[in-house]
């Protein structure tokens, strides 16, 4: 009986010898030491044997079977680790190797100039708001001064779903938004948004484009303060050696109105201006109806179309290109404004 294990643990040493992965050596351990491997066989011979032999076969099989157990364990860690080395080895990477160009997005032209006038206003101490698309008559246009039969609606041809409600013809709206929502309080907001007219006439129009609306009211705001932020803006967006020049206008909302064009050198050396934007001193009306004593508060406000901003920076001429995602048109704008 223990030749018969001695030659067992002998013909274990050489096919192990021969185990080349994990799986051969499962099957090594199946076939030796699981419950029905041949040293568990060989326990089952125990009672053939005579009585007082007994107890050394059975340890001498356990001994046996713990150091096939322990050889098998040695040999598992050994292909284990030099499976590893071998897929660290296969695994290696080349850092010499040239690297796959990443094809990066660019900011659209439009929100580039939001971004650069929230920054510059955030800076000056105004807040950002915002308002709804879709609108209501009231504060679109009553709360702005524009009563129902007022003709000056027709400057703002509209989109309407049902009798009150419409697609916003400007970001103005926000300012009856924001003086009700500050209940009488100073304050100083920047409003960036789409809006919509029934006005596409030319390629320089569009029926939906983007404004930046801007209002300050506090106690003895002047025109003074609104000339000054004006001017700042202009240079911030077009450069310091930039005048501007304020014509008399007309909104219902503000009073007394101006229009705002800013200067440029023509072909033949001489300056010219451009119109920019609309603005004013805020209408008293607009105030009270906004909960604000008219006698106490002044404010100033300003609405600026964002894309007119990039025509004329870029000499754009169809306004069309700002919307059908076109990006040999948008990658010229990489980079431009950071
Ligand atoms: N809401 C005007 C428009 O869309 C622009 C404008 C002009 C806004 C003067 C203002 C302002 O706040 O004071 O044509």
């Amino acid at each position: 009986m223990t030749e018969e294990l001695k030659r067992l643990t002998e013909k274990i040493g050489e096919e192990l010898g021969a185990v080349k992965d994990l799986n051969e050596l499962e099957e090594l351990r199946i076939r030796y030491v699981s419950k029905k491997g041949e040293v568990s066989m060989l326990m089952g011979k125990l009672r053939d044997l005579p009585k007082e032999e007994r107890p050394a076969f059975g340890s001498a099989v356990n001994d046996v079977k713990q150091t096939i157990e322990e050889v098998l364990h040695a040999k598992k860690r050994e292909l284990e680790d030099r499976a590893l080395l071998e897929s660290l080895e296969k695994e290696k990477i080349d850092v010499t190797l040239p690297g796959y160009a990443f094809r990066q997005g660019t900011i659209h032209p439009l929100n580039q100039v939001i971004e650069d006038l929230e920054d510059l206003f955030v800076g000056l101490g105004y807040e950002i708001a915002d308002g709804p698309e879709l609108e209501n008559d009231y504060y679109n246009f009553e709360m702005m001064n524009l009563a129902k039969d007022h003709p000056a609606r027709d400057m703002q041809d509209s989109f309407y779903t049902d009798p009150t409600t419409l697609l916003r013809t400007h970001t103005s709206p926000v300012q009856a938004r924001t003086m009700l929502e500050k209940k009488g309080k100073p304050l100083s907001i920047i409003c960036p948004g789409r809006v919509y007219r029934r006005d596409d006439d030319d390629p320089t129009h569009s029926h939906q484009f983007t404004q930046i609306e801007g209002l300050v009211i506090d106690r003895d705001i002047t025109f003074g303060h609104l000339k000054d932020t004006l001017l700042k803006m202009v240079r911030h967006l077009f450069g310091p050696e930039r005048e501007i020049r304020l014509r008399p206008s007309y909104f219902p909302f503000t009073e007394p109105s101006v229009e705002v064009d800013v200067s440029y050198v023509k072909q033949n050396g001489e300056i010219g201006y451009i119109e920019i934007l609309g603005a004013g001193q805020v209408h008293p009306e607009v105030l009270r109806m906004g909960g604000y004593d008219p006698d106490t508060y002044q404010g100033f406000a300003f609405g600026i179309g964002v894309e007119r901003i990039v025509i004329l920076k870029y000499g754009i001429d169809d306004i069309r290109h700002f919307y059908t995602n076109d990006l040999r048109f948008l990658e010229q704008f990489k980079g431009v404004n950071r």
